[in-house]
């Protein structure tokens, strides 16, 4: 069975990736990190615990970076609502969360539980790359690694070319990229834009179910955004990547995070040149660092219909 710790900013996105997990058989939460990012860190703890309550679960919740790691603090509550959860995240959570940050916690269970445990980061990267400096053999420590993040050959969502998640923490996106994780898989907007869930999809989850609430705050945004109703499942599409990996192909390159650019600081880059055995031209990008695979096409209705 998969054994997942997820890493995340809920978040309406993010808490349907909670429930899309909680729905598969064989697969187990085993903790979950929480980071600033769509809103602070402290109300995606609250919100994460909230979550896990309704969702009956019972997992340890750490809190974690309040702030990324070289720019100041930015969220998005224009997307996900002033409480995260599209005005419906409801009581204060009646659980607490432990006493270790998310980083230790992520430290700690990858020491503890080598090879055995996969972790899906569908928040700003800070959490993992202060858990590289608390244990640099993480790499080597974790199974798979999916990452949700990045806007490789599509304009950006934050940014004309930067992504949310990998713009709120450029440093420790790069970081992540440089750790060498021999199983790493990222998600970025190439596919999950295209993974668009239209009206029709709302229309058919039962009536009154949590989801189906959170989410019209979250379409709201999207209609509004993209002019047509629906909504994209960016983080969902990532945890279904990291439990069937059929369902996108990708491409396998080394990957770094533009990090001065003046309009394309956060955003994800590649040599993607082709350059032919023999060729005198070196790969520019990050040629030493070990490679990673984005995914490139998705299978939607496939994925749309799972979730
Ligand atoms: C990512 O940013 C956040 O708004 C979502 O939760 C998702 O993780 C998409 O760019
Ligand atoms: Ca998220």
């Amino acid at each position: 069975s998969m054994r997942i710790i997820v890493d995340a900013d809920p978040g309406i996105d993010d808490a349907l990736a909670l429930y899309y997990l909680r729905a598969q058989p064989e697969t187990e939460i085993v903790a979950i990190g929480t980071v600033h990012g769509n809103v602070p860190v402290q109300l995606a703890t609250a919100n994460a615990l909230r979550l896990i309550e309704r969702l009956n679960i019972d997992v340890p919740v750490a809190m974690g970076a309040a702030k990324p790691l070289a720019q100041p603090l930015m969220t998005a509550e224009s997307v996900h609502g002033e409480d995260g959860l599209g005005g419906y995240a409801g009581d204060e959570p009646t659980t607490s969360p432990t006493g270790e940050s998310a980083a230790e916690q992520l430290a700690n269970l990858a020491r503890n539980n080598p090879g055995e445990l996969n972790l899906l980061a569908i928040g700003p990267l800070t959490n993992v790359a202060l858990a590289l400096q608390i244990e640099p053999r993480l790499p080597e420590l974790l199974d798979k690694v999916v990452v949700m993040g990045g806007a490789l050959n599509v304009p950006g969502n934050i940014t004309s070319h930067a992504e949310a998640n990998f713009w709120h923490d450029p440093e420790a996106a790069d970081l992540v990229l440089a750790a060498g994780f021999e199983d790493l898989t990222i998600v970025g907007l190439d596919v999950t834009m295209a993974s668009h869930a239209p009206q029709e999809w709302l229309d058919g989850l039962p009536h009154d179910c949590y989801p189906r609430r959170i989410l019209g705050f979250y379409a709201d945004f999207y209609g509004s955004f993209l002019g047509k109703a629906g909504f994209v499942p960016h983080d969902p599409l990532a945890a279904a990547v990291l439990l069937d990996p059929g369902l996108a192909t990708y491409r396998e390159d080394r990957f770094a995070i533009e990090l001065t650019g003046r309009y394309t600081r956060g955003k994800i880059v590649a040599d993607q040149r082709f350059l032919a055995p023999g060729s005198p031209f070196g790969r520019d990008v990050a040629p030493e660092r070990t490679k990673a695979r984005y995914a490139v096409t998705a299978d939607n209705a496939r994925f749309l219909d799972q979730l």
